[in-house]
């Protein structure tokens, strides 16, 4: 088995112009490597990985043994890049039907829209179960978590007592700044910084994804280790992935249910970094085979203005074999004795092959299984790839302007102090 994930271009280099390709990539590397690029105060990502320490990790899983302990249900509250990591990582890692199963802490996730349906069935959840929080917020107002914090603070407090809830809360947010910081101060919480040059989607490796992932059991360590790697030598496989053929979608495919919310996080890591000034590849994603009854017509036949990328899982975790039967009405012994990955292969290299067919360039992420050091390795190297790849489109893939828009409009309809001028705006607009 290869020790790294790998990045095989096989099929997507057809009628490129490799080399030219190859040195705008090594140059926009190197704008990122010497930091001479825009947004070059959130590269702290880069040598993230090697510049964890003991203390760090010490500290992570101290603080994920007390809610371990104590709490029945951990609601891990945060939105983004605060939220989409950690979410990613565990998902990959667990029993699908963990939810369904005995064994614990469960790590549940709020904060991340404004559902009311949603929080209420959350609450309903935890209503009597001992529940600790970790609130993740790097600005410390965002609106989405900050709602879903002061109700399951208020919940937690009147149905344990403040003591209980000050031992497990925990806050992760910047080191000095926002209404949060204060908060966590005044009452107490103990509390994990999110370094200044890491940006909320660069930021998994940090107590923002190691946190909610080591109190679910998961080795962050194995985690840290596998970035490691990536970072002291992916550069190979980082310039590989860059191979995108002028196209203006990328679709990331996944044969493995447990890689949905990789592909997630990849979304948010590639949309937020690269969608400015109206360029940027849309980053869009399927899962397989599933989406294959839904999506592939469209893949297969649509406009072609698409390029995709399969996560492709060496091993699973376990293996279940198909039954032969006699009567075989079903018409399916000529795959029984197989396991039923053997089959899932089948149809990743039939769906590659038919793409490719029907005009759709492929690269092929390779990893080996998933666990917590290849996953490790696949964060950092999705991380540089688009740092590099950013620069290459003329970006800044470091800042999020546009995600203000939304939100201007939102507290002015909200009222919030100090947006009056813009609700009367808005509401002359709306009366048109
Ligand atoms: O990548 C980003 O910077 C954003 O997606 C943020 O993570 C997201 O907006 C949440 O921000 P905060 O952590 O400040 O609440």
């Amino acid at each position: 088995m290869n020790d790294k994930i790998q990045v095989i271009s096989k099929f997507a280099l057809e009628g490129l112009n490799a080399q030219a390709l190859e040195s705008t990539a090594l140059a926009a590397k190197q704008t990122l490597e010497s930091g001479s690029g825009a947004g070059n105060d959130f590269l702290g990502w880069l040598h993230l990985p090697s510049s964890i320490d003991e203390q760090q990790l010490q500290d992570i899983e101290k603080s994920a043994a007390q809610l371990r302990s104590e709490c029945e249900y951990v609601i891990s509250i945060g939105i983004g890049g605060s939220y989409l990591g950690a979410k990613a990582v565990i998902d990959a890692l667990s029993d699908h039907f963990a939810a369904y199963k005995s064994g614990g802490p469960k790590v549940l996730f709020a904060g991340s829209n404004i559902g009311e349906d949603y929080l209420y069935d959350m609450m309903d959840l935890v209503r009597g179960h001992k529940f600790g929080i970790i609130v993740i917020s790097k600005s410390g107002t965002t609106t989405e978590p900050g709602i879903a914090f002061r109700i399951f603070k208020d919940m937690l407090e009147k149905q344990e007592g403040k003591a209980f809830a000050q031992r497990n809360i925990v806050a992760v947010t910047d080191a000095r700044r926002g209404a949060l910081r204060n908060l966590a101060t005044q009452e107490g919480y103990a509390t994990f910084v999110i370094p200044d040059d890491v940006g909320g989607r660069f930021s998994v490796l940090t107590p923002v994804g190691l946190l909610p992932i080591a109190v679910a059991g998961f080795d962050i360590r194995a985690l840290v280790a596998g970035a490691v790697e990536m970072e002291k030598d992916g550069d190979e496989q980082v310039l590989n992935a860059l191979y995108q053929d002028g196209k203006k979608i990328e679709i990331l495919a996944n044969f493995t249910p447990r890689l949905h919310f990789i592909a997630e996080w990849w979304k948010q890591l590639y949309g937020e970094s690269e969608g400015k000034q109206h360029k940027g590849i849309f980053p869009a994603s399927v899962d397989f085979t599933t989406d294959l009854h839904s999506m592939g017509q469209w893949i297969q036949d649509g406009e072609r203005t698409i390029f995709e990328t399969v996560l492709s899982v060496g091993d699973q975790q376990h293996e279940v074999i198909i039954p032969s039967d006699e009567a075989d009405l079903d018409g399916l012994n000529y795959i029984a004795g197989k396991n039923v990955d053997y089959v899932n292969k089948m149809a990743e290299l039939g769906t590659r092959l038919a793409h490719v067919d029907g005009g759709v360039p492929n690269l092929l992420i390779t990893i080996p299984t998933v666990n917590e050091r290849y996953l490790g390795q696949l964060i950092y190297f999705f991380e540089k790839a688009c740092g590099v790849s950013g620069y290459m489109l003329g970006v800044n893939p470091f800042d999020q302007p546009g995600v203000e828009a939304y939100k201007k409009n939102m507290f002015a309809l909200l009222e919030k102090p100090g947006h009056e001028e813009a609700t009367a705006a808005i509401r002359e607009k709306l009366k048109n």
